[in-house]
């Protein structure tokens, strides 16, 4: 049996959420200001868990949200999905029984399209269906760590291409974004990335916008690529997070991937997220 990490801290509770991911944080309010030595405390916990679920929040005002969000550096907007009105930092998660996606149904890094990607996002869900709605991370680092030395070789020189005209397109046109509103970047990063913080390598691909590898040809490209998107996504790497109304989950764009679970339809569920910038991926 896998020893959980205890707690460290001694002004937030973090109770490890799974062995490689995650922690679920007691003993913070996140609708005011939050003292320095315990935002100490939560950037390290950040740092050592990858992704955070703070636990017993209220609602967030949106100006707390982004005034909490800009403690971690300046806030990144998204190039395409609707934002809150007079908010344009705050990205409105939101699907009701019309709504003809829901947004983060496939795995993916928040917009790793960009030049230089969201460090981390910040979501707070305001309207929870009865059930579902789950969300889930997967552990990047985990995933690097458990390649065969051959091929961590392989995809340690590489670089990919991440695209989004193919996911932007009309995919928020129900919402009032046209594709004359929204940019559709693409940048090309390393398939294996060091995190500035933790110094700790991780894979940095996902089936959502991450297209080609350079210098393969199509079909090497589209094997090794294959090959990467289900090893990112064995289930030993991800953990499933259920809300409870008004959890704010904090995840590491940097070294974990995402997916959204679409389960509730007709339900509503609803939330405001908030990105924060990030560097280029090294
Ligand atoms: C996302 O930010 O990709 C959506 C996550 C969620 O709705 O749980």
């Amino acid at each position: 049996m896998v020893a959980l990490k205890t707690n460290d801290y001694q002004l937030i509770d973090a109770k490890p959420f799974a062995p490689n991911l995650g922690a679920e944080i007691y003993g913070v309010d996140l609708s005011r200001d939050v003292p320095d030595d315990q935002f100490a405390e939560i950037r390290d916990a950040f740092h050592k868990y990858q992704v955070l679920f703070f636990k017993d929040q209220k609602e967030i005002p949106p100006e707390q949200h982004v005034k909490f969000g800009k403690r971690f550096g300046p806030l990144h907007v998204h190039p395409a999905a609707p934002t809150m009105s007079g908010h344009p930092e705050i990205f409105e998660i939101h699907a009701t029984k019309d709504s003809k996606i829901a947004n983060g149904e496939f795995w993916h890094s928040d917009v790793s399209c960009d030049e230089k990607p969201p460090l981390g996002t910040m979501l707070q869900i305001h309207i929870a269906p009865p059930c579902g709605g789950d969300t889930m991370f997967s552990d990047m680092y985990a995933a690097y760590d458990g390649l065969s030395d051959p091929i961590k070789t392989l995809v340690d020189g590489l670089s990919a291409l991440h695209s989004s005209e193919h996911i932007y397109k009309g995919r928020y046109s129900d919402r009032g974004k046209t594709d004359a509103d929204i940019d559709c970047p693409q940048a090309v990063h390393p398939i294996v990335r060091t995190h500035p913080d933790t110094g700790r390598k991780s894979l940095f691909v996902n089936r959502t916008f991450t297209t080609k590898i350079l210098g393969l040809s199509d079909s090497e490209s589209d094997a090794v690529l294959a090959m990467l998107f289900e090893h990112t996504e064995h289930i030993n790497y991800q953990i499933r997070f259920q809300w409870t109304l008004n959890d704010m989950a904090f995840w590491d764009n940097r070294c974990c991937m995402h997916r959204a679970i679409w389960d509730y339809w007709p339900e509503e569920r609803k939330g405001r997220r908030v990105t924060i910038e990030g560097d280029r991926p090294k």
